[in-house]
């Protein structure tokens, strides 16, 4: 059984949505060791507990890089104590350490709400909406030291009508994350692919 830990910042319909392939067979051979948070008050982690799972606030205590680095080696405390295998970023609105990225290597993903290298960063949608884009889409990568930059798992696309508002398009790519997050979490853990340069392909 392969230990997944979700890492979150919000509501956590991502994690909700990983949560419902594991239990309908879509991943397998999979659980959910543990929900942790920066933000005690986030939905995702209100949504663990009455699941029965372990949730975890850890919230940055104090700024600057210092606290930075504190609080990342919490969470990394954390992921070992849990023995997580694969580290899932599920709406995480942190930049993670380089320390983090090493002490998982090439065992986190992430989702991004844009078809990658397109848009990274905040407010994804908006920046589609505002570079006028045909097709938006959503991305599951690998974490690397780089923001939203890590080589990619698999992207979904969805068309931007005329009258999409950033709302609107959110939702659409969201229905697709849901779909996408749970379908990469799946090939990655059946181990069958290798990364060639930056290109994810399937053995
Ligand atoms: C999702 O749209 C996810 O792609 C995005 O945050 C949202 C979280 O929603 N992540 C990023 O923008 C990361 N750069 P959720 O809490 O309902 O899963």
């Amino acid at each position: 059984m392969r230990r997944l830990g979700i890492l979150l910042s919000g509501r956590g319909s991502n994690f909700l949505a990983i949560h419902r392939a594991i239990a309908d067979g879509r991943i397998q051979d999979a659980e959910i060791a543990v929900v942790i948070s920066n933000k005690p008050e986030a939905g995702g982690l209100e949504a663990a507990r009455s699941l029965g799972l372990t949730a975890l606030a850890i919230p940055q205590e104090g700024k600057g890089q210092a606290a930075r680095q504190a609080h990342d080696a919490r969470v990394i405390t954390a992921l070992s104590d849990f023995n997580v295998d694969l580290v899932c970023l599920a709406g995480y609105m942190r930049i993670i350490s380089p320390a983090f990225v090493a002490a998982f290597s090439n065992r986190i993903l992430n989702i991004h709400p844009s078809l990658l290298p397109a848009f990274p960063g905040l407010d994804a949608q908006h920046q589609a909406l505002e570079y006028g884009v045909k097709v938006a889409g959503c991305t599951v990568h690998f974490v690397d030291e780089a923001v939203d930059h890590g080589v990619i798992v698999l992207q979904k696309t969805v068309p931007v009508l005329d009258d999409d508002t950033a709302d609107t398009l959110s939702a659409r790519v969201l229905e697709q994350e849901h779909i996408a997050y749970p379908e990469a979490i799946s090939y990655v853990l059946s181990g069958r692919f290798h990364i060639v340069g930056r290109r994810y392909l399937p053995l």
